[in-house]
């Protein structure tokens, strides 16, 4: 690729009572960071976004000559159970739980549902589209992107759990032959 953009969804009503998983709409912060986001590029690009309302309307205001695409496969990581649930609630409801994921987060599958490492398997496919495509913007969650961009910054996935991938920015991957460059933009508001 050229160049791979990557952010996650703004802020969603979900992040601000601190749940995990769903399918919540954005937080009214979350919908200023959608109206910046075109604003950041410089090219016309191709959007991939998941199939969960935060990411598609995050994706909103981009121009309409960007081609967008859904992928089940770039949806959030998939808390099972928990889905839903605080991190408080589920050190309450599932406590070893709680502690065998603080033991080996990138193993450690929620029960009914995923772990970082079978995140790093369902995204081989959006890999190799990525790797044969130019100049994609991907608007997804934070378990995946840090997988995604643990995979162009060549580090070893089982640290992708703790990638630092904030909200409301935006990160410009091009690999090059020597490594990858990347520049962020962190959007004000
Ligand atoms: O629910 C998924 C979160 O975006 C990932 O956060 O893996 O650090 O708990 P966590």
């Amino acid at each position: 690729p050229r160049s791979v953009w990557l952010s996650r969804h703004g802020e969603s009503m979900y992040n601000l009572s601190g749940r995990i998983g769903g399918d919540a709409d954005l937080s009214p912060r979350g919908h200023q960071y959608a109206h910046k986001l075109p604003e950041l590029g410089d090219r016309p690009l191709t959007v991939w976004t998941s199939t969960l309302k935060r990411t598609i309307a995050t994706a909103r205001y981009l121009p309409p000559n960007y081609n967008q695409l859904q992928w089940k496969a770039l949806d959030e990581l998939d808390a099972g159970v928990c889905d839903g649930m605080t991190y408080q609630e589920i050190k309450d409801v599932y406590p070893e739980d709680f502690v065998a994921r603080d033991e080996d987060k990138y193993n450690y599958r929620y029960r009914g549902g995923e772990s970082y490492r079978d995140v790093v398997i369902r995204l081989e496919p959006i890999i190799m589209e990525l790797e044969r495509s130019e100049d994609i913007l991907i608007v997804t969650h934070q378990a995946i992107l840090r997988c995604i961009y643990a995979y162009f910054m060549k580090k070893d996935q089982s640290r992708s759990p703790w990638m630092n991938v904030p909200l409301h920015c935006l990160i410009k991957l091009t690999p090059r032959a020597y490594g990858t460059d990347e520049e962020r933009y962190q959007a004000d508001i």
